[in-house]
């Protein structure tokens, strides 16, 4: 979900429709907003994506000035309109938007119902107004200057869970209070204006100078300026910072969707990352004690690594298994990879000299980050004095995961706001190529001139991606034609290639809708072939390289079961055109790099054939972008 919140002099439901669209990406079953005006609370609210609220308050004139607005991502309820924030009290007098989840809501909402207040909707946000006008009729002392914000410090002690709220109060027209515990929440300084979001980018358009709240902070947010206050009451000193990025980078600049220009984006991330982190004097005859790469990582990071340890979900538990075939193999270091998720309950053994990453692209994801939090405990449990081994992969400099771990790879991708990760993985994966080699340096595994052959190659690689893009796009487009009644896909690879198989498979299924299976190729015959006929397309990534010959034989075994057959192989493979029906070329590479080239095709594959069908591909339905509950 995505919240927002304005005090200041401008209309507040134009800042707060164009902040909840920048937030959209986060949610999009439902949303509303509520404003304060001439006394009294404002709300509306609409099922379904924004447009739906957009319409219904053009039929209005609202020249509040204060508001808040929310866009949501159905967890307690059905995605209906009752179930849409902003929720209120009984009567009326207080609004909340919440990102989270209020784990005691039952609770509450029986004591507070034994009280006599009614309840209206499935959520678990609807106690948190209630509690606060609860507290604030408790409270007699009306002169009291901190009324408000006491009522919902106080609230606030009463809920379990992650969450960050906003809150209006009718009788406190030039107040709003907005509180963050583990889910996150920035503000912005603007002159005589004020603004609150879960995400910066609903910020840019206003300022630039910006704060983001920490875990158990308070905010009161007046025409006049900002108070922070921790959850106990003491008031905070804090001073927000800069953003240096602009606001390009969260418009469509003529692309049709987002997606799209992140695909194409790419080439010019992994030259960015590059020019950030090779150091461009070393030579392997003259500069054996210069590492080639420089991450800026601590000895205490990198020095004396036994194993490593990698958490994450989606798309970035994908590149995490690159990582793992990179690091492994350049390397030599054994490498576990574990779904975030899976790993919050049952994690594996730690030693002391294991390094532990993280990996998000919106460097929110609730269960990442609780993993890693377990991690952090237990390296405290296992040394009285703390090791600094946790090290997070994100393009999100300034998120949560940034400040929780000890030291980060910025992966230079920038924000991405389709939902579906195309540019944040390709960032990741180099991100790990560059720790492997880092790695493979300090402990000798690989020659220096072994060294500077593979990044030579990764040099190549912005110019070939360029390639990839212009040669193939025009025939993916094309090709996308072909699958308007497909139901079920399967895509093989194996090595290098198997996590680009399993990613191709869920571009697919995540923006178009079609089932679709990733498999490593040697694998099909012990399951995934009861399901082929001449309905199942199967998609095989065949690399030259030491798999080659095996994935070509297992793409044979699909064909003699009459699967229509697509190739990702190199452009002069000619075996390929004898095997294949179709074919989907990339410049020859060594097959180490080569995930990088073979995952472009499958991006722009999933894409056409979404947008053929005429789905929503920057948003698809149940998805979001951040998944900021466990
Ligand atoms: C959501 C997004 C995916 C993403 C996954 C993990 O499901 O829709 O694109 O891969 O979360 O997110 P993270 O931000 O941690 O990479």
């Amino acid at each position: 979900c995505g919240i927002v919140g304005y005090i200041g002099t401008q209309t507040a439901v134009d800042i707060l429709l164009g902040g909840l669209e920048r937030l959209e990406y986060r949610g999009y079953d439902s949303a509303g907003i509520a404003t304060i005006l001439e006394g009294e609370l404002h709300c509306t609210r609409a099922k379904g994506k924004l447009y739906n609220l957009r319409e219904k308050l053009e039929r209005e004139v609202n020249p509040a000035r204060i508001g808040i607005g929310h866009t949501r991502w159905a967890t307690h309820g059905k995605p209906e309109e009752h179930n849409a924030h902003p929720h209120r009290d009984s009567q009326q007098r207080v609004a909340v938007v919440q990102n989270g989840i209020i784990e005691n809501y039952q609770e509450l909402r029986e004591e507070l119902k034994s009280k006599g207040h009614e309840f209206v909707s499935e959520t678990d946000t609807e106690v948190i107004p209630h509690l606060i006008a609860d507290i604030l009729a408790q409270d007699e002392d009306l002169d009291d200057a901190d009324r408000f914000l006491k009522a919902v410090q106080t609230a606030i002690t009463h809920l379990d869970g992650a969450f960050a709220i906003a809150v209006l109060c009718v009788d406190y027209p030039d107040e709003l209070i907005v509180a963050r515990q583990q889910a996150p929440l920035t503000l912005g300084f603007g002159q005589g204006e004020f603004f609150c979001a879960s995400d910066v980018t609903a910020l840019v358009p206003h300022t630039h100078t910006v704060l983001s709240l920490e875990n158990g902070e308070i905010a009161r947010l007046t025409p006049l300026g900002v108070e922070i206050y921790n959850f106990e009451g003491k008031r905070l000193k804090k001073t927000p910072r800069t953003l240096d990025w602009s606001l390009t980078t969260v418009e469509k600049q003529g692309f049709r969707h987002f997606m799209l220009k992140e695909i194409y984006e790419q080439p010019n991330v992994i030259r960015t990352c590059l020019d950030a982190y090779l150091n461009p004097h070393w030579h392997p005859q003259d500069n054996s004690e210069v590492s080639p790469i420089n991450l800026g990582l601590s000895e205490a990071m990198l020095g004396n690594v036994e194993n490593v340890q990698i958490l994450a979900c989606g798309t970035s538990w994908h590149s995490s298994l690159l990582g793992k075939y990179l690091i492994e193999q350049l390397a030599g270091i054994p490498t576990m990879v574990q779904y975030a998720s899976e790993f919050r309950y049952a994690p594996s053994p730690i030693t002391p000299n294991t390094l532990s990453i993280g990996v998000t692209q919106s460097g929110e994801t609730a269960d990442t980050l609780a993993a890693l939090e377990t991690e952090k405990q237990r390296r405290i449990a296992l040394d009285s004095k703390y090791r600094p081994r946790i090290l997070g992969v994100t393009n999100r400099p300034e998120s949560t995961l940034a400040h929780m771990v000890d030291e980060i790879i910025n992966t230079q991708a920038g924000i991405e706001i389709g939902v579906a990760a195309t540019k944040s993985f390709t960032a990741q994966v180099m991100g790990f190529y560059l720790l492997a080699l880092e790695l493979a340096y300090r402990r000798q595994s690989l020659s220096l001139e072994q060294i500077e052959t593979i990044i030579n190659g990764l040099r190549h690689l912005p110019r070939q991606m360029e390639l990839v893009l212009e040669k193939q796009e025009p025939i993916i487009e094309e090709l996308a034609h072909e699958f308007n009644d497909t139901q079920d896909f399967i895509f093989l690879g194996r090595g290098v290639n198997f996590p680009i198989a399993l990613e191709g498979a869920l571009k697919l299924k995540e923006i178009s809708y079609i089932h679709a299976e990733g498999y490593p190729a040697g694998e099909m015959k012990h399951g995934p072939i009861a399901l082929l006929d001449a309905k199942v397309p199967v998609v095989a990534i065949a690399m030259p390289g030491i798999v080659y010959d095996k994935v070509i034989s297992n793409a044979q075994e699909a064909k003699a079961r009459d699967a229509r057959l697509i190739g990702v192989t190199v452009i002069d493979d000619l075996d390929a055109s004898h095997t294949f029906n179709d074919i989907l070329t990339v410049p020859r590479v060594d097959e180490i790099l080569s995930p990088m080239l073979a995952v472009i095709p499958l991006q722009l594959l999933a894409y056409h054939i979404a947008a053929r069908r005429g789905l929503d591909v920057d948003q698809p339905r149940n998805l979001a972008k951040s998944v900021t509950v466990e």
